[in-house]
C-alpha cells in the first residue's frame, strides 16, 4: 500500500486526515453537554476492538481516525465539559488546545534552543509570565515539565544539589554513597507525589519528619522539627481534599534563620496568587527557596503542563543540565537545563497561548469564578442536611451524605448517572465526596445541574 512513505498523493492523504481529526474533535467539543460526563459501561467494554496483536499490515491513517473516533471518543471522560468535578482538574483553553494542535504540527524538540527558538523562546516568555502571576521576584528561573509531580522532583533535585553542595558534596557526580545526610520534613498531610518524588531522588519516602496537622490539614507552627542548613522543608499551598495553605507566615522566618531550603508543593493553590481576592492566601509563600505547581490544574492549559521555579537557578542548571559535542548550545536560555527531560514536547508553546488568552485579569477570573462555584456547592449541600466537612477556603469542598456506604453509593450512583463527576476520599477518617472546582468551561447552570443531580443522588440512595 505504500502509505508509509512519503510521496505525493500521501501527503494530500495526511492533508485528509488532520482535516477529519480536526473536525472530529470540534463534534466532540460540540456534543459535550449532551453526552454522559463519565462513558458508559458500553463504550469502555468496546474498547477491547483496539486492543489485540499489532497487525502486520498497515492501517490507512483516515481509518485510525475513524477507530479512535468511533470507539475511542465514546469511551473517554467528558473532562472539558464543566461538570467535570474529580481530581483537581481543569478544561483545557480555547487558545491552548489550538496551540497544541499547532505544536504537534509544527512537532518541535523543545530540549535545546537551536532546534526550537519558537518553542524555547514562548517557553522563558511564558514561565517569566508564571513567576509573575503568582508573585515570586524577579530572578526565580523556572522549567517546564509534565505535572506537579515532576515539578516536585524538579525543584527537590535542585534543593538537593544547593545543601549537599553547601556540604562540600557534588551529588550529581558523586550520588548519595556516603553523603551528608539530609532531612526533609513534611506535614503529615503531604501530597503523595512529593513522597514520590523524595523516594526517586533517593531521599526515601518513609525518611521524612512530618509535622502533625490540624483539621484543615495545615502544618501546625507550634510543632515544627529542629530545622538547620541541612534541611529540606516541604510547605504545601492548597490540600487536595481542603484546599487550605499550611501557615507559611509562622514557619518561614524560622527556616530561613535556620537556613533550611524551603520547597512549596502548590500544584494549584499557588494559583490563589493571581486573584487580588485571594492573594492573602499565598502570602509569606514568596519566601520559599522552590515551588512546584501545576498549568494543567487553575490555569486550564492541556496536559501536561507542571512548572518548577527556583531561586538559585544555579542549583536548578547543576541538577538538570548535561553536556555533548553534539548538543549545540547557544547564548540564550536552554530549556533542558532547567528540566529533568532533553528531548520533550513543545508545551511551553501552549502555556504561552493559554496565558496569553487569559490575561491577569482572566486567570484571576477563573479562580474566583470557580471558588465562588465551590462555595455554592457547599451552601447548597449544606442547605440540603448534608456535612461540609472542610472549611471552603479554595475551589475543594468535600461532602459526606452520611456514613462511609451511604457516601460511596451516592457517589456511584451520580457517576453513573451523567450529569456530572465527582470522586471520593477519606478526610480525617471520614469517608466523603470530593468537589473540585477547577475548570474555565463551568457554568452557574453546570452548577445548579449538578447540586440538583447529587441532592437526587442522595435521596434516591437512602435506606
Ligand atoms: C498538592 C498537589 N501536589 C501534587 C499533585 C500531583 O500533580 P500531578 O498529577 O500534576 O503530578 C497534586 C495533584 O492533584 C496536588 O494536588
Amino acid at each position: 500500500m505504500g502509505i508509509t512513505h512519503r510521496s505525493r498523493p500521501q501527503l494530500a492523504a495526511r492533508t485528509v486526515v488532520l482535516k477529519q481529526a480536526a473536525q472530529a474533535a470540534v463534534e466532540y467539543l460540540e456534543d459535550l453537554d449532551r453526552r454522559p460526563v463519565a462513558p458508559t459501561p458500553k463504550a469502555v467494554a468496546a474498547l477491547a476492538a483496539l486492543s489485540g496483536p499489532l497487525s502486520q499490515a498497515p492501517t490507512h491513517p483516515s481509518e485510525v481516525v475513524r477507530l479512535l473516533n468511533e470507539i475511542g471518543a465514546p469511551a473517554s471522560m467528558a473532562i472539558s465539559s464543566g461538570r467535570f468535578f474529580g481530581f483537581v482538574i481543569g478544561g483545557c483553553l480555547p487558545a491552548a488546545m489550538a496551540a497544541s494542535w499547532l505544536v504537534d504540527a509544527w512537532d518541535q524538540n523543545a530540549g535545546l534552543w537551536v532546534a526550537t527558538p519558537v518553542g524555547a523562546a514562548l517557553e522563558e516568555t511564558a514561565v517569566e509570565w508564571v513567576r509573575n502571576l503568582l508573585g515570586l521576584t524577579e530572578g526565580v528561573v523556572g522549567g517546564v515539565v509534565t505535572g506537579a509531580t515532576v515539578a516536585n522532583f524538579t525543584a527537590l533535585a535542585a534543593a538537593r544539589h544547593a545543601l549537599l553542595a553547601r556540604a562540600g558534596w557534588d551529588v550529581e557526580a558523586d550520588g548519595l554513597f556516603g553523603a551528608p545526610e539530609l532531612r526533609v520534613v513534611v506535614g503529615e498531610e503531604a501530597h503523595p507525589s512529593l513522597l514520590k518524588s523524595l523516594g526517586m531522588l533517593g531521599l526515601g519516602r518513609k525518611r521524612v519528619v512530618q509535622v502533625p496537622v490540624d483539621g484543615q490539614g495545615r502544618m501546625r507552627a507550634d510543632s515544627l522539627p529542629h530545622l538547620d542548613e541541612r534541611t529540606i522543608l516541604c510547605l504545601q499551598a492548597g490540600n487536595v481534599n481542603t484546599g487550605s495553605f499550611d501557615p507559611a507566615g509562622a514557619i518561614c522566618p524560622q527556616a530561613r534563620a535556620a537556613g533550611a531550603w524551603i520547597h512549596v508543593d502548590g500544584a494549584f493553590g499557588l494559583w490563589a496568587a493571581a486573584s487580588p481576592q485571594y492573594r492573602h492566601l499565598v502570602n509569606n509563600f514568596d519566601a520559599a527557596d522552590s515551588w512546584a505547581t501545576d498549568a494543567h490544574k487553575w490555569p486550564n492549559i492541556g496536559y501536561d503542563c507542571g512548572l518548577a521555579l527556583v531561586r538559585d537557578g544555579a542549583a536548578l542548571r547543576a541538577a538538570m543540565s548535561l553536556r555533548a559535542a553534539y548538543l549545540e548550545r547557544g547564548e540564550r536560555r536552554e530549556p533542558s537545563d532547567y528540566t529533568p527531560e532533553l528531548s520533550r514536547r513543545a508545551r511551553g508553546i501552549e502555556l504561552w497561548a493559554g496565558l496569553r488568552q487569559l490575561g491577569r485579569g482572566g486567570m484571576a477570573e477563573i479562580v474566583e469564578r470557580t471558588c465562588s462555584h465551590a462555595q455554592r456547592f457547599a451552601a447548597g449541600l449544606r442547605a440540603a442536611g448534608y456535612d461540609i466537612l472542610n472549611e471552603v477556603v479554595l475551589n475543594q469542598v468535600l461532602v459526606s451524605f452520611g456514613d462511609a456506604e451511604k457516601t460511596a453509593r451516592v457517589i456511584a450512583r451520580l457517576q453513573a448517572g451523567g450529569t456530572c463527576w465527582c470522586g471520593p476520599t477519606v478526610w480525617q477518617g471520614r469517608t466523603a465526596m470530593r468537589i473540585s472546582v477547577s475548570s474555565w468551561a463551568t457554568t452557574e447552570e453546570d452548577v445548579e445541574m449538578s447540586l440538583k443531580a447529587m441532592i437526587e443522588a442522595s435521596r434516591e440512595s437512602s435506606g
